[in-house]
């Protein structure tokens, strides 16, 4: 993170409240005062979320993309258990590693990511918002408006800051909002909640741990997976047995992860309960880059087609220090979210995971997990390879490559995506989710224009016909205004309205969402034109 500022909340904060206000998300367990870290995704949460997850499976487990040859990509789906055998994490490295370093304030106990501080700080601090107002966003830092915020709101909103207590510690003459906030706290990171110092950085396993079986005993313990990947790998041999497919193809899964994260943050953006897609392609070694270079653009396109702007999308490639233990090369597609703007943030990773994880789950199970490639075999005896290098190059573990995306984030990027504010009448600011239609939860609103005249009689029909097809809402109510503006809040891209000349035309009009134009169609014409719409 260049420079904290608090600014870049704002947004977020309304399309917080949008979703809130609309039913998309709320906070887990809201009515004891919320679980930190946990959402829960409401009746139009959970189609939008819906709706990105059957498009995912249809694109990586139905339809696949064609592969880098031309041939057909052979891949199946799963759905594995949430909790598998412990040794499943001592393999897979996540009980010795799966850690993130955090802090504790020695002051008030909080604990929060120590390698995310400058970012949980600008978003989370009250008293760095009142810090940054001080000094008009590091623009204008004045010392002694500096001085008269450290010795009165300083006082109660940062009570344990070292500059509080200790009137020698001065406010440095420094735009540089990073070494002012260090000075204030003599030379350390203060806590974002009171402004005591920070401990130092201690490793923080992040699996959730639960227990199966009557007894809390070392033996039950058993973990909430922390990656759906895990899973698929260990029903690698079984999928190979009792399918049809051959290496190179895919195993896909959509489930819950659980990850007991220091500092959840962003809305639904990194939380302790999440759902994530991914799958993992096993491939002979000596392709791994060739379907690790496929994956990349393929999973770039995919984004794309969900009416995500080219310009809010980057790839990042891993640095080498970066890399997690298993991976041989990673990259990320990376999203401009309201709170990293005009930086990026994670979307989705995708990794050359090499032989890692099946060498593992062979070596801690004793599963033979290699394979023996017939067509690579044949094809290097046509090619007169010698013999002891067939043999050798046709047993194989197979390498891996993993798109790795979070389904709860992608909702995320969808709202952030999709909020849009514009003047409309009678509202100087009116705050509304284009969504693409295909992806918005509810594609129509039919309506009577007025609730008699036999209107709601043939509206009813025409949604009891429309809903075989998508999901559309019938609404009678009075003031055809306040049901288009209901209808747009909730990013529906149609509102088809029965009036008057319906009954002597059989038309209705259909009102475009963004445009607000409308045009008469044949009530028996309406199915095939959103449909046509949603096919886009
Ligand atoms: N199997 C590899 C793996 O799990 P990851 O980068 O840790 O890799 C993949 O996770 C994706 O899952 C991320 O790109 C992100 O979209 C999503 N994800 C990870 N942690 C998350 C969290 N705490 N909350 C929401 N989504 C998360």
């Amino acid at each position: 993170m260049s420079t904290p500022t608090p600014s870049s909340s704002n947004v977020m904060e309304q399309i917080v409240s949008l979703c809130k206000r609309r039913g998309f998300v709320y906070q887990a367990s809201e009515i004891y005062g919320g679980l930190r870290g946990f959402w829960d995704y409401g009746p139009l949460g959970v189609l939008l979320k819906n709706n990105i997850r059957d498009w995912w499976w249809r694109n990586m487990v139905e339809c696949p993309p064609i592969g880098p040859d031309g041939s057909i990509v052979d891949m199946v789906g799963l759905d594995s258990s949430i909790i598998q055998h412990p040794k499943t994490w001592d393999a897979s490295g996540h009980t010795a590693t799966f850690a993130d370093p955090m802090r504790k304030c020695v002051k008030c106990g909080h604990i929060l990511r120590a390698d995310h501080y400058w970012d949980i700080l600008a978003t989370q601090s009250k008293w760095f918002a009142e810090l940054m107002t001080a000094t008009e966003n590091g623009a204008k830092t004045d010392v002694d408006t500096l001085a008269r915020w450290v010795k009165n709101k300083a006082r109660k909103s940062a009570p344990n800051l070292a500059a509080v207590a200790q009137p020698t510690i001065t406010p440095p003459e420094t735009a540089d909002v990073k070494a002012i906030v260090h000075a204030l706290a003599d030379n350390n990171e203060p806590c974002i909640l009171c402004g005591g110092a920070l401990g130092s950085p201690e490793q923080f396993n992040l699996m959730m741990v639960s227990y199966a079986g009557l007894q809390q005993t070392k033996e039950n313990l058993v973990y909430l997976r922390p990656e759906t990947a895990q899973g698929i790998f260990l029903n690698y041999r079984n999928v190979l047995d009792t399918t049809r497919v051959k290496v190179p193809f895919g195993v896909a899964q959509v489930g819950k992860s659980f990850r007991n994260e220091v500092t959840p943050r962003n809305f639904i953006f990194r939380s302790r309960e999440f759902e994530q897609m991914e799958m993992e392609f096993f491939c002979p070694p000596e392709d791994a880059l060739k379907w690790y270079d496929f994956w990349k653009h393929e999973r770039m396109k995919w984004w794309l087609s969900l009416g995500i702007k080219p310009e809010n999308l980057i790839f990042r490639d891993h640095a080498q220090d970066e890399l997690s233990h298993y991976s041989k090369a990673t990259v990320d597609i990376e999203y401009k979210y309201p709170f990293t703007a005009p930086e990026f943030g994670e979307l989705e990773g995708i990794a050359h995971r090499g032989a890692f994880d099946l060498t593992q789950h062979q070596s801690h199970s004793g599963a033979k997990l290699d394979y023996f490639d017939q067509d690579l075999q044949l094809r290097l005896k046509a090619e007169g390879v010698a013999d002891d290098e067939v043999k050798k190059r046709s047993r194989y573990t197979p390498n891996v490559i993993e798109p790795a995306s979070g389904l709860t984030r992608a909702v995320l990027v969808l709202l952030c995506e999709a909020y849009s504010v514009e003047p409309r009448a009678g509202v100087e600011k009116f705050e509304f989710f284009k969504f693409k239609p295909k992806f918005a939860p509810i594609k129509a609103g039919i309506f009577p224009l007025v609730n008699k005249d036999g209107m709601p009689e043939v509206a009813e029909k025409l949604y009891m016909d429309l809903r075989q097809s998508f999901a559309c809402e019938y609404d009678p109510k009075p003031a055809i205004g306040k049901r288009y503006a209901r209808m747009d809040e909730i990013g529906a891209p149609f509102c088809v309205t029965v009036d008057g000349e319906s009954l002597k035309d059989q038309t209705v009009t259909i009102r475009d969402r963004d445009s607000m134009s409308q045009q008469r169609v044949a009530i028996d014409k309406v199915k095939s034109f959103i449909n046509e719409k949603l096919d886009e």
